[in-house]
């Protein structure tokens, strides 16, 4: 049964200011009125320590690292470094810590040994250590209870917060995180386009991690969540016969989605995508699947959604990957767009019309 609690609190939020803003009504200018700079006030307001900086941004930056379980720890890094090209940032006794070449943070991927093959936690970066405090408030009168990670607990990763979604998925919050560097050449000032293992063929060595897609008994349930809560805003939708969200694609860096949600088991993990530059470089990454015998899902394709070109395929144990490449770019103010069961494989496959069933039925 439904907490009251949460319903009132999920009122209060998506009526209301975000918890833990405050709006600055007049700057102070100065009485003769002549060496008013917007950014003197900024910066007064930033050392006042009175509220939220005036255009400062709040809240969920974008997906941070995605934490998954697999049953061969080495045959997995093999895959992840060999074959996608991603780089080992640190190993423990039981896991492996990589990130792709064009990424500062300490990780984006953490493999964890554990006897069956699954997500264990989606991580988001938010942009500032206060925002952790406002979004735990949040998510606690939404009637969830969070959890406070203590800074270290997480390799590489200060303080941080972690609850469950609506759909089961551990999710987790932080601001602050190891800066290991951009892995490849790439001097500063004056930083290169192009270099060695930029473009590695052998590899398909992606620049980073783009978004991540889980499944959901309930999606309108969960989407209400991450945006009424979390602050995310919603680019598409695709609705059933009855007006019902079977999928949502749900944003907050100004790409078409960080996260979606599609209908499916509860705690489910769809995949998670890397990014890569333009088609060309999805190409290449269809020769080096093809190369190592990696087995594709779909593709290389475009989606209706999104737009994007893509393709799926399978690690070695069979958590989905996809590389991901082009798309809008959405502003707060963009329309959601919306599509209907009926186009529902132009929408997801735009070019077959069609989905496999591989592709509705395995998740891990
Ligand atoms: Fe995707």
């Amino acid at each position: 049964m439904e907490n009251v609690n949460a319903v009132t609190a999920r009122q209060d939020l998506a009526e209301g200011t975000p918890a833990g803003t405050t709006r600055l009504t007049a700057p102070d200018a100065p009485a003769d009125g002549s060496r008013f700079d917007p950014s003197d006030t900024r910066q007064a307001w930033a050392r006042s320590g009175r509220g939220t900086v005036p255009g400062r941004p709040q809240g969920i930056l974008r997906l941070g690292h995605v934490d998954v379980t697999v049953t061969d720890l080495d045959l997995t890094t093999a895959y992840y470094t060999e074959v996608m090209g991603m780089e080992v940032s640190a190993r423990t006794e039981d896991s492996v810590y990589l990130k792709c070449w064009d990424e500062e943070d300490h990780h984006s991927l953490r493999l964890r040994y554990a006897p069956r093959v699954g997500m264990e936690l989606m991580s988001f970066k938010v942009h500032h250590e206060d925002d952790l405090a406002d979004l735990e408030d949040r998510v606690t009168r939404y009637g969830f209870p969070v959890d406070r990670i203590s800074r270290g607990e997480s390799l590489g990763q200060g303080e941080s917060i972690r609850f469950a979604t609506p759909s089961g998925q551990l999710m987790e919050l932080f601001a602050e995180v190891e800066k290991v560097g951009a892995s490849r050449p790439r001097s500063q000032p004056n930083p290169d386009a192009y270099g060695p293992g930029h473009t590695a063929r052998d590899r398909i060595a992606p620049p980073r991690m783009d978004h991540m897609l889980i499944t959901a008994e309930e999606v309108g349930d969960s989407t209400q969540f991450f945006m009424d809560v979390l602050g995310f805003r919603i680019t598409e939708q695709l609705l059933d016969g009855n007006g019902h969200q079977l999928g949502t694609w749900l944003e907050r860096s100004h790409s078409p989605h960080d996260l979606a949600i599609v209908h499916g088991a509860n705690g489910g993990l769809h995949h998670f995508a890397y990014w890569l530059d333009d088609w060309d470089d999805v190409r290449d990454a269809a020769d080096v699947l093809a190369y190592n015998g990696i087995q594709l899902d779909v593709g290389p394709t475009r989606h209706g959604i999104t737009r994007g070109s893509t393709i799926y395929f399978f690690d070695p144990l069979g958590t989905r990957n996809e590389v991901f490449t082009g798309g809008y770019r959405p502003d707060p103010d963009f329309p959601t767009l919306t599509w209907t069961e009926d186009n529902i494989g132009r929408a997801i496959f735009y070019y077959e019309g069609e989905l496999n069933d591989r592709f509705m039925r395995v998740h891990t």
